[in-house]
């Protein structure tokens, strides 16, 4: 057999398995992320989007022509390649290729990201190619595993995925950051949330929960806000404000260990201070609103009660504690029209955000939502909203009304905080941005 078609018979392997496979022929299929070449010998290292991995080739290991093309081979050009896997401890993932054949299946042009610094602008532009750098490869990954752990979480506590629609007749929190589009001869709105659908699925299915996108024309233009973010929405019929509270301390314990276990090379790719995640295990302080108050006070800010906090309210109420804090019972005045008000004070409303620590402040919002038929007829008045839009979500308190639950965790926004992001842009493939609709 002569040596391509031995060659031709190797497997196509991923560069994560190239351990598994020392001493075999196989083939990779990627691009050149570095090519360099001391005359005789060439080093080409090529990405396949598992890992990296250093080929080695030296004049006699290719035909002549492959030689050749090898050495016009351009940064992010395509190829596939084809030699024998050794193992070699100085190596990224302890192994190396000595290539037996290079297939050249595209030629890149010159690639406008190169190792000198870019300014954020100028990545974002180009972030259709910036998600081939390695640490993007690792949020994204990172991202990935988050998806996992909260879908496997909930299936695993008895919770049944439903799907939410993304056209809504109505708002479901507040009506300044509606998307409004058109419907045929309708208007209709993008969703902001699947919450009031989860609701109705709750009264069918006892424990449901919605995964989707969610859309708000957010005027602001902060380290944390996007237009078009993702979003995970349990509901749960006969649960009260504790005990959703009890699931989201339950959910995030599970979700940071799972990314500590099963992403720590990603997360040294993004230089996160692992030890901060280690910290990060239940029970988590709750915290009632008035209590908050005070310590904002106590802290010198200038908060006026019954206001929501802003920005820097979240970072010095977080920055006290190593783990995540729940604060609770907000002035009903705040909140959505939905929420439960609070029996020991019909002020305040039983509700719950999540704030991160390291000052990443709100990553879940949730709460018991209200059980009266009439108070919730005066809210949807009181807040502007059509009662004809939200007689399908009376019904819910028509037929069968029990107290329930939920709350929305925020996907972009948990990521930024497990993996270290300065800036919620990094966290979303195609980030929707108030000044940024492309790539
Ligand atoms: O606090 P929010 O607005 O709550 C709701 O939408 C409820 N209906 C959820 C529920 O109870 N089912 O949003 C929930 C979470 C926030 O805590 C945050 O993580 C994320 O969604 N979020 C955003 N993330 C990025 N950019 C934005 N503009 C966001 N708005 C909310
Ligand atoms: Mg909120």
């Amino acid at each position: 057999m002569s040596e391509s078609q031995m060659a031709g018979s190797a497997a196509w392997i991923r560069i994560r398995n190239a351990a598994g496979h020392v001493g075999e022929t196989v083939e990779i299929r990627g691009w050149v992320t570095h090519r360099r070449s001391s005359g005789k010998v060439q080093f080409l290292v090529v990405r396949d989007g598992s890992g990296n991995m250093q080929c080695v080739a030296g004049v006699k290991d290719l035909s002549p022509e492959q030689w050749e093309a090898t050495a016009q081979l351009t940064t992010e050009s395509a190829v596939v390649v084809r030699g024998v896997l050794k193992a070699d401890p100085r190596q990224v993932g302890g192994v190396e290729m000595g290539l037996q054949s290079v297939e050249v299946v595209s030629v890149a042009h010159e690639y406008p990201i190169t190792p000198k610094e870019h300014g954020v602008d100028f990545l974002m532009d180009h972030r259709h190619l910036w998600l081939r750098s390695s640490r993007q490869q690792s949020v994204l990954r990172i991202r990935a595993e988050i998806i996992s752990a909260f879908r496997d979480f909930m299936n695993r506590e008895d919770f049944l995925l439903v799907d939410a629609p993304v056209f809504t007749p109505s708002a479901c929190e507040g009506t300044s950051n509606l998307f409004e589009t058109q419907y045929f001869d309708d208007k209709a709105y993008l969703t902001q949330s699947g919450q009031l659908y989860m609701e109705a699925a709750a009264m069918a299915f006892g424990r449901v929960y919605c995964f989707g996108p969610a859309f708000r024309a957010e005027k602001s233009k902060t380290r944390r806000h996007l237009i078009e973010f993702w979003m995970m929405e349990p509901e749960w019929a006969f649960g009260t404000l504790p005990d959703v509270i009890a699931l989201e301390e339950r959910l995030l314990t599970y979700t940071v260990g799972r990314v500590l276990e099963a992403r720590s090379e990603d997360l040294k790719v993004c230089e996160r201070d692992t030890s901060k995640l280690e910290r990060v295990v239940g029970p988590f302080p709750r915290i009632h609103y008035d209590d908050a108050v005070k310590m904002l006070h106590d802290a010198g800010l200038p908060f006026e009660y019954g206001n929501d906090f802003g920005a820097p309210d979240e970072t010095e109420l977080s920055n006290r504690f190593e783990t995540p804090i729940f604060v609770t019972n907000y002035p009903a005045a705040v909140k959505a029209f939905y929420m439960e008000p609070d029996p020991a004070n019909p002020l305040l409303s039983l509700s719950c955000d999540c704030l991160a620590p390291e000052g990443y402040g709100e990553i879940i919002g949730g709460g018991q939502r209200m059980s009266s038929l009439d108070l919730l007829t005066a809210r949807i008045d009181e807040h502007g909203l059509p009662q004809s839009a939200f007689e399908w979500y009376k019904d819910l308190r028509r037929y069968g009304s029990v107290p329930h639950a939920g709350f929305g965790i925020g996907v972009e926004r948990t990521l930024a905080w497990i993996a270290g992001l300065d800036h919620v842009r990094e966290s979303i493939a195609f980030p929707r941005m108030l000044t940024r609709l492309a790539p």
